[in-house]
């Protein structure tokens, strides 16, 4: 009798718990307009399964006027491409507005996780532009442009998914992708800077130089085994951080029973 109130309980505390930790891309993308084509590629593929799995995760998302960049991809190819446009660690808008704050930033992304990824292709770089402004993802791969444009956050559910919209699909150019950079935009009339093209033309023309002085990028070069702090937990382990979740793996109970300990554990730590 006890030990069958305690197996529902149990069971109960399993549904609670799978339920306010799941999230559906598939669903999000289906509740806004307009991303019909990038939503099914994920399904397609199963980088929507991927997604769901992960806790802390971003996605870029293509709209349909965007994603004809991924029509013609073989199955292969267009895998890994989609695998570019999820970040491995979450992004709202404060958070993105800190990025922007820096020079550029390395993020990781799904297809580094997958360890098929060569010339930093598994890499996107955020960077927002002097010029204009604008806050632009590309492919990290070398030689490929910033040719993306951050439009605006479709969702977020701190701290564990957001959704971004970015004006173009991401392929790099060793997955036969074009990019092209974003066009820059006339500075405003009458803004500050705008009358004065020589004063601003070394950061402007010369990307390149800006960087020479110890690379101050914020990210550590992606060398074989991890590039950043933020970088993803182990590609089987979407429990981020808690060694305790780790090794519970195993058994979805003994995980359960971890997460309520840890969370009690926590909330009288913190208290
Ligand atoms: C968010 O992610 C954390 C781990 O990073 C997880 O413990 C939690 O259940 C997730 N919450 C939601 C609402 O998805
Ligand atoms: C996600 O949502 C879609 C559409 O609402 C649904 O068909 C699918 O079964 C859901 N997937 C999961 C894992 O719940
Ligand atoms: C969401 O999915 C339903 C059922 O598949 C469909 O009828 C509806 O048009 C979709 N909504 C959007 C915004 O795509
Ligand atoms: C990101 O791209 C910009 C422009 O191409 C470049 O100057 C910068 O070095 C790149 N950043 C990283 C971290 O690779």
């Amino acid at each position: 009798m006890a030990s069958k109130t305690l197996f529902t309980s149990a069971l109960l505390l399993l549904g609670l718990i799978s339920c306010a930790s799941a999230h559906n891309i598939t669903k999000i993308l289906n509740e806004t307009d307009g991303f019909n084509t990038f939503n099914n590629l994920l399904s397609q593929t199963k980088i929507a399964d991927e997604i769901n799995r992960r806790q802390t995760i971003t996605v870029l998302a293509v709209a349909d006027s965007a994603a004809s960049a991924f029509a013609g991809l073989d199955a292969e190819t267009l895998k890994k491409a989609l695998s570019v446009h999820v970040i491995l660690d979450y992004y709202d808008n404060a958070k993105i507005t800190n990025l922007a704050a820096k020079k550029s930033t390395l993020l990781t992304t799904l297809f580094q996780s997958s360890g098929v990824a060569t010339d930093h292709m598994g890499f996107l770089n955020f960077t927002k532009r002097v010029a204009d402004g604008k806050k632009l993802f590309g492919s990290a791969e070398p030689g490929a442009p910033l040719s993306s444009e951050f439009m605006e956050v479709v969702t977020f559910r701190p701290y564990n998914i957001s959704v971004l919209q970015v004006s173009a699909a991401i392929i790099p150019p060793g997955l036969g992708g074009h990019p092209q950079e974003v066009p820059i935009s006339p500075p405003p009339v009458g803004a500050p800077d705008a009358p004065s093209p020589d004063a601003e033309s070394p950061a402007d023309d010369a990307e390149a130089p800006a960087d020479a002085p110890a690379s101050d990028s914020p990210a550590p070069a992606p060398v074989a085994d991890g590039p950043s702090p933020a970088a993803e937990p182990a590609a089987d382990s979407p429990a981020k951080g808690k060694s305790t979740s780790d090794e519970a793996d195993k058994s979805g109970a003994v995980k359960v029973a971890a997460s309520v300990f840890g969370a009690l554990f926590f909330s009288l730590f913190v208290n």
